[in-house]
């Protein structure tokens, strides 16, 4: 166990609830394999209390945040600075200190972004499907289309969601490529193989048996599935993806890759491979077991 003494700095995460949360088990342990004298704790900060508790960390010489639900977007009030994409994505889940406060970016993307690349997974010249228009597909949306994705066929069961985000990402990253559709509609669209990221959370543990869409067809034209959701360890979407000949991929690394950019925004440091792999495997002994 590492000593915590006077220099240790404090990181944690701003949320509500925080009390799974399995961030303070990949940063403590990146701290200790990389020798940096950092800690991290949660923070449980109750409704109308976040202005304060940000100013407070930032008065208590806190490091850096992380933020969770529901804190992702209100949190950019508190802040001094932000970061282009989480600017534009309207919303942030990692704090950095600066001069006089914090800057807000979100890992949440970046994180995705290497988690794919992990995979072998490239954006640049690829139609992508994304599967739901909440929160998080837009988020998805945006960095799908900032990375050079040359289609993004948003499907979502309430189309008015997904025209708006449509509209917006396009407008905001001065491109045309994402489309708004139906997602009964997926028959209609091109006829040929997609990477596929389902950014709903519909399948989430408890509901196992759940899928946003069910049609075996649709998964014919998938090559790859990415699901956000890691528990289930594997989604009935992964499931029925498999089951058609495609990858499929559940959302445990873009948890990691969050953390390890936040951890290397942060300390200035370069998170080595070896490294981000055992933190990696920690997490899923984590939650495999749960
Ligand atoms: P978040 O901000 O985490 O993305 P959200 O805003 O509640 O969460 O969005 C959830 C997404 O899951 C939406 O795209 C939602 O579709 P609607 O916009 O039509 O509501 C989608 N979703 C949730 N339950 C669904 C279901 N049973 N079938 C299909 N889509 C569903």
């Amino acid at each position: 166990m590492r000593e915590i003494n006077g220099k240790t700095r404090t990181s944690g995460l701003i949320g509500n609830p925080v009390e799974h949360t399995m961030s303070p088990m990949i940063h403590n342990f990146l701290a200790e394999e990389l020798g940096i004298d950092m800690t991290y704790v949660p923070f449980h900060v109750e409704k109308g209390a976040l202005d304060t508790a940000v100013k407070g960390a930032y008065s208590l010489n806190v490091l850096g945040c992380n933020v969770t639900v529901p804190y992702k977007s209100d949190v950019m009030e508190s802040l001094v600075a932000l970061d282009d994409i989480a600017e534009k994505i309207g919303a942030v889940n990692t704090l950095v200190r600066v001069e006089g406060g914090y800057k807000g970016y979100n890992t949440d993307i970046t994180g995705l972004l290497r988690a794919l690349k992990s995979e072998g997974i490239v954006l640049e010249n690829e139609e992508v499907i994304v599967l739901g228009a909440g929160g998080v597909g837009r988020a998805v949306a945006f960095m799908c289309a900032v990375n050079g994705a040359s289609k993004v066929y948003l499907l979502n069961r309430t189309i008015e969601k997904a025209e708006h985000i449509a509209e917006e990402v396009n407008c905001k990253v001065g491109t045309q490529c994402v489309e708004a559709w139906r997602m009964e509609e997926y028959d209609k669209l091109p006829d040929k193989k997609y990477l596929v990221i389902q950014a709903t959370s519909v399948g989430l543990f408890p509901k196992v048996d759940e899928v946003v869409l069910e049609d075996e067809a649709f998964y014919k034209r998938v090559k790859a599935g990415y699901d956000l959701i890691y528990t289930p360890w594997e989604t009935k979407f992964m499931k029925l993806v498999k089951k058609q000949g495609g990858q499929a991929y559940n959302g445990l690394k873009m948890l990691l890759f969050q953390a390890v950019d936040a951890f290397e925004l942060w300390n200035e440091c370069k998170v080595p491979d070896e490294s981000a792999y055992k933190a990696y495997e920690l997490l899923q002994q984590a939650v495999t077991k749960r």
